[in-house]
């Protein structure tokens, strides 16, 4: 029987993967590199820096550190203004009853998110509190697909990874929840969730019975 459930945020609890969507596209068309939506998915899940070096492979400039950092920052000031509007209204159908369920079923609950957005856009939610741990960018080496994120949740709610089970919209992070050694719950679309052991269109399909007894 599982015992924890670690959600990620983006695409997930709420949809925040829309606009970094526009802040990256914005950023990559600046700097003459095309952007859409299947480049974009890609970019789920993997952190910021990582996320810009995939943009700027396309470009036939060569980048310093410096340069680097500056449209990070670029990208991450346009990400900011996009979710200061944020209100709990903004979480997607399904999510405080996902999160209620896995509550009123004794289950610890954490978040795994490589944004160092993410207790920004957790306050804007007014979820904060539903999360028994919280892990972010800065507390962690290695990003999605390496499975640090969901270990380090795991051990912080205190329960073996494989009493545990991850919720992810992301192809980095269903690969970093099995590489974790547990139960994937993709939030998409399964061709391309493929590594994800369920695929459900949004937490609106979120059905708690099926994911523990797995
Ligand atoms: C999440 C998103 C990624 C984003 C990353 C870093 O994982 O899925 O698209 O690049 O967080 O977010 P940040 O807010 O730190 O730039
Ligand atoms: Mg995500």
């Amino acid at each position: 029987m599982k015992r924890a459930v670690i959600f990620d945020l983006d695409g997930v609890i709420t949809d925040t993967a829309r606009y970094h969507y526009l802040a990256w596209k914005r950023l990559a068309e600046s700097q003459g590199v095309h952007f859409d939506e299947a480049f974009n998915e890609h970019l789920k899940g993997i952190d910021r820096m990582g996320s810009l070096d995939l943009i700027l492979a396309s470009s036939p400039r060569r980048y310093t550190q410096e340069e680097k950092l500056a449209l990070a920052t670029a990208k991450n000031e346009h990400y900011k203004v996009l979710i200061a509007t944020m209100t709990p209204g903004d979480l997607l159908p399904g999510a405080v009853q996902a999160l209620d369920d896995c509550r009123a079923a004794g289950l610890k609950i954490g978040l795994a998110s490589v944004s160092r957005n993410a207790f920004t856009v957790l306050d804007r939610l007014g979820i904060t509190d539903k999360f028994d741990y919280v892990v972010d960018a800065g507390m962690i080496a290695k990003g999605k697909p390496d499975p640090e994120i969901f270990l380090v949740a795991a051990q912080a709610l205190g329960v073996p990874p494989a009493d545990c089970f991850g919720v992810e919209d992301a192809v980095a992070g269903v690969a970093s929840i099995k590489a974790a050694g547990m139960y994937a719950v993709g939030v998409g679309d399964p061709a391309t969730l493929r590594q994800a052991d369920v695929v459900i269109p949004s937490l609106a399909q979120f059905r708690l019975s099926d994911y523990v007894a797995a």
